[in-house]
């Protein structure tokens, strides 16, 4: 695999930032596009923007034909059935959607929702809306020191009362892989239902969500080559019979009368109103070039840029990373001795490099580890080992310049 020519599919990466060539390690904030993903909404707007499942002319069906299209290509992905695959606007809106239409009419007082400490708030958010309404409570797995799961606390909370799992499969701070086939085979054999939040491991690994055999699966299609604006929610059948619509409007229905409404099948139940469409359309451009350079490359690649990232952090000295999980993706949460975590970023942004820093949407694990931000690179398959050797000579300038 010639990663330079796959990077050189992404234009942005072309740019400056400050004079500087920009380094972007923030894709796990959102990721980079690559050319035939741009070309491909590009294409839509173009030459054959209409609405879909609406007009029988022909732009109408050549554009629910690209978007339907955009479905078989993720369903295949993720080795799940394309009638079960919902398009939401991302993850948040995905767990919104089992929040609001699983489990609120469902949970009752004395019910439990059990989260992990490393949950992003869109995973944890929707919950207490939902335990407030229905009196359930909410309660915690924690994690390790090293931010790996600790699977005896989580199996041991497992108790009756809990109904829901809420667990992600990559944290966004730690980088931690958990063993989410695993977690959910236990929470199954508990009978208590899984909701997996796969926004950064769809990026980074090859998906089976039939083998993970949870009952929701979650992710966003802007940190994994695709638009904006897009995601899914992979649900089993039986939920997706059972569950009410959680938005009415156009497409989502069989027959309208005042007296009621008859509803469409899944997916289509849930998606009311014109959607993303060159989102989508986009973002099945995107999965095609993933599949075309392999997951199992673009995993293996990652590790190996990981593994040099951390090699060379741990050189410096006052530099501590946080999250040292033995199974970890492309993420390198960390701090400098003495200088805050939105000085640095801001620093190194001045060198063109461009890393986030904050709470990352989980402030429980900020309280755990005692910090009120971190900085955090995160790479992806487009990044560099030269890129690294930059970004750790300007992490030696900025602690400089910071005098720490
Ligand atoms: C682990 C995790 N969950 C959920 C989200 C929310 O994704 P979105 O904002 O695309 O809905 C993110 C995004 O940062 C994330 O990293």
């Amino acid at each position: 695999m010639d990663w330079n020519r796959v990077r050189a599919d992404f234009p942005l990466l072309r740019r400056e930032v400050h004079g500087k060539p920009l380094l972007y390690f923030d894709s796990a904030n959102t990721g980079q596009k690559p050319e035939p993903v741009i070309a491909a909404v590009d294409a839509y707007y173009r030459q054959y923007n209409a609405n879909v499942s609406r007009a029988v002319h022909a732009l109408g069906e050549q554009a629910t034909s690209a978007y339907e299209a955009a479905r078989d290509r993720l369903a295949r992905h993720l080795n799940v059935h394309r009638d079960e695959l919902i398009f939401t606007s991302g993850t948040t809106m995905a767990i919104n959607l089992v929040a609001y239409s699983w489990a609120l009419p469902r949970l009752k007082p004395g019910d439990a929702i059990l989260l992990t400490r490393m949950e992003h708030h869109a995973n944890i958010v929707p919950w207490q809306l939902v335990a407030q309404r229905t009196g359930a409570t909410i309660k915690v797995a924690e994690i390790t020191p090293e931010g790996v799961l600790d699977l005896d606390a989580l199996y041991s909370a497992m108790t009756p009362e809990v109904k829901l799992l809420g667990v992600t499969h990559v944290s966004n701070v730690l980088g931690t892989i958990n063993p989410v086939r695993e977690i959910c085979r236990q929470a199954r054999k508990r009978g208590i239902v899984s909701m997996v939040d796969g926004s950064q491991a769809a990026p980074h690994r090859a998906l089976d969500i039939t083998a993970i055999g949870c009952d929701f699966y979650a992710l966003t299609g802007h940190k994994m080559c695709g638009p904006t604006g897009t995601g899914t929610l992979w649900a089993r059948r039986e939920h997706l019979q059972a569950m009410p619509p959680f938005f009415g409007g156009g497409e989502m229905i069989r027959e309208v009368r005042f007296e009621g409404t008859i509803f469409n099948d899944p997916p289509h139940k849930f998606e009311a109103g014109t959607p993303n469409i060159a989102g989508f359309i986009g973002l099945g451009a995107a999965v095609d070039y993933l599949d075309a350079l392999g997951m199992a490359n673009v995993e293996a690649h990652e590790a190996e840029l990981l593994a040099h990232a951390t090699e060379e952090m741990r050189k410096l000295d006052g530099l501590r990373i946080i999250g040292t999980a033995p199974d970890k993706a492309a993420v390198i949460s960390f701090l400098v001795a003495g200088a805050h975590a939105h000085d640095l970023a801001t620093l190194l942004d001045l060198e063109g490099v461009a890393v986030r820093s904050g709470h990352h949407c989980a402030h429980p694990l900020m309280q755990f580890y005692g910090v009120p931000a971190t900085c955090r690179a995160s790479l992806a398959f487009y990044n560099t080992h030269a890129e690294i050797e930059r970004f750790i000579v300007a992490l030696r300038k900025v602690r400089g310049m910071l005098g720490t």
